[in-house]
């Protein structure tokens, strides 16, 4: 143990967590139950290791420092983290301080909010004793729903895929952005799951992978997945777009969200805006996987968003494997240069195609999302009445059996 509550540990190749049909894992439980591992995502493309966070504060550091990132794996981990907190301190005070430690972390993902209300508001009626448990099995629910959800994202996903298909010979071109996969979830991904989907039926297609200057996920972390996967990709600038959709070799853009505003505005990684403006002029579909985890219906329109703004060495330093086989850091710009680093983008709703969830696609707008929004909750409160049948909180983050080099589905 470091002894601030973080322990590496190194996974050999093809050793990620999987639950067997639903895929690989990104977070899984200590068997112990001390606390929760998660990949380090700050060391892929060129090391596959986890790393154990046992204490509130090794989880909100991993989330801040991006050691795990994606607005569901955000929240989910969150959620453990305040389980984790609730075992030092259960009391008003301590659930309070927690909630708002973890809270800060990164801004702009509502998933991170969202869970760590729907634990508080768990946890916030029982006596102090009993909250640190209850907090861990809201956790391990919120894990197992997420991967539901991108599973049936997947389904729908899949339907959009197989119509193209059926309209167009060869395989069929997404073009992606950023890493909105299993990585970045608790398993499938949200606009990867319609892809490896289609991999799993045998629909032929090919993935174009937005770089995603600065940070590089689709380089470094969509790449790695697909690869693993046996997906057909190619890693792109993020400047090439544009050409290849005036080209005609995009056939759709399917990306992931980190909150979508009761309008429909989009918020998601830097230069998603751009690929929706290019999508738009070229008519070539834009669609966005949205677990309904990532709506934010509280905020009238995406200009309430709150934007990150990150360090400005992401986007003057880089890091790669040198031909030794050593990960380097180096320096891009002329030394002491000034950067802006805003993490983030809103899309306007009217360039978004439709908005692919769990419960089927819906148009971006308002009317819509409302209505899913209602839906959902009337969902919940059928569910509440029959307990038993709710998702089972330890399937989704169970101590991780070995999984074959890029199994998925
Ligand atoms: O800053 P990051 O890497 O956490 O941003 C991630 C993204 O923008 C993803 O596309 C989004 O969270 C969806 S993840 C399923």
């Amino acid at each position: 143990m470091q002894g601030d509550g973080r322990e590496r540990r190194e996974a050999g190749e093809g050793r990620e967590s999987s639950s067997g049909t639903d895929g690989p894992r990104p977070l899984r439980v200590l068997a112990d139950g001390t606390g929760i591992e998660i990949v380090d995502q700050r060391l892929l493309p060129h090391r596959l290791a986890w790393v154990a966070l046992c204490d509130v504060e090794a989880v909100a550091a991993a989330i801040g420092e991006m050691w795990l990132r994606g607005a569901p794996l955000i929240g989910a981990a969150a959620a453990f983290g305040l389980a984790l907190a609730l075992r030092r301190d259960a009391g008003d005070a301590g659930l309070a301080a927690a909630v708002d430690c973890l809270a800060a972390t990164r801004p702009t993902a509502v998933n991170l909010a969202w869970a760590l209300q729907r634990v508080r508001r768990q946890v916030q009626p029982l006596q102090p004793a009993r909250r640190a448990a209850a907090a861990w099995r809201e956790a391990g629910r919120i894990a197992a729903e997420d991967v539901a959800a991108n599973a049936a994202i997947g389904e729908h996903g899949l339907a959009l895929l197989r119509d193209i298909a059926a309209r167009r010979g060869g395989p069929v071109r997404v073009l992606t952005h950023c890493n909105a996969g299993w990585l970045a979830t608790l398993g499938w991904g949200t606009a990867t799951a319609p892809i490896y989907k289609a991999q799993a039926a045998g629909l032929p297609l090919m993935v174009w992978v937005d770089e995603t200057r600065p940070r590089n996920q689709g380089a470094s972390l969509t790449a790695w997945e697909l690869g693993r996967a046996g997906v057909a990709h190619r890693v792109i600038a993020d400047n090439a777009g544009g050409l290849l959709m005036r080209r005609g070799e995009v056939d759709l853009v399917i990306v992931g969200c980190d909150r979508v505003a009761a309008n429909g505005d989009v918020c998601n990684k830097i230069g998603t805006y751009l690929k929706a403006l290019a999508a738009h002029d070229n008519g070539v579909p834009f669609y966005v996987a949205m677990p309904l985890s990532t709506l934010d219906l509280a905020l009238a329109d995406g200009d309430a968003i709150p934007i990150e703004e990150r360090s400005a060495r992401e986007l003057t330093h880089i890091a790669g494997r040198s031909a030794g086989g050593e990960v380097v850091e180096v320096c891009l710009v002329p030394e002491g240069t000034p950067a802006a680093n805003p993490a983030f983008d809103v899309t306007p709703a009217r360039l978004v195609s439709g908005l692919i969830t769990e419960r089927g696609v819906v148009p971006a707008d308002g009317a819509a999302l409302r209505e899913l929004g209602r839906r959902a909750a009337a969902a919940r409160s059928d569910e509440a009445a029959r307990p038993g049948e709710a998702a089972r909180p330890d399937e989704a983050v169970r101590p991780g059996q070995a999984a074959r080099p890029g199994e998925v589905a």
